[in-house]
């Protein structure tokens, strides 16, 4: 058995085979994994007893299920309204300065990935980006900078 597989049987056995598991299991997945492989999408919908579409459909609308392998840090900058007129766009060039990504891409080392999301929920405070759990609100590009180097830092340790 793959290990996938056997992530896959212990979390269906930790919540059980009902369609209500589906989210938890996709989560737990991603909290070990990184992303959702197809394997792990295949192995969910047998314990589960659902269609492959089915969980890759969950999976995929629910953007925060990465379905392709992604780098050790995910930033993920609010594109929503509030942040866009707080100058998203430019927090965005920032990043995309300085980890030398285009959006939706992975850096070389795999350090970070760098995405957009929906309103994070910090409207007032935009522009906003997470990086893993971490909220940082009110970003300046000087700012945005500051952090990443911090995280790159910590990689190199
Ligand atoms: Fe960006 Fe709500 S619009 S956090």
């Amino acid at each position: 058995m793959s290990s996938t597989e056997t992530l896959v049987k212990d979390l269906v056995s930790k919540y059980g085979k009902s369609r209500n598991s589906l989210m938890p299991v996709l989560q737990g997945i991603v909290q070990e994994e990184r992303y959702l492989s197809e394997e792990a999408m295949i192995f969910i919908a047998k314990e589960l007893d659902l269609s492959a579409a089915d969980v890759y459909g969950t999976a995929s609308f629910y953007t925060f299920l990465d379905t392709v392998p992604r780098g050790k840090n995910i930033i993920r900058v609010c594109k929503t309204i509030s942040c866009h007129m707080t100058g998203k766009d430019l927090i965005i060039e920032t990043l995309e300065d300085i980890l030398k990504v285009k959006v939706g891409q992975t850096t070389h080392d795999k350090n970070f990935t760098l995405l957009t999301a929906n309103c994070l929920g910090w409207c007032h405070k935009g522009p906003v980006m997470l990086i893993n759990d971490e909220v940082y609100p009110e970003l300046t590009p000087s700012r945005t900078t500051e952090i990443v180097e911090e995280y790159m830092k910590n990689a190199t340790h």
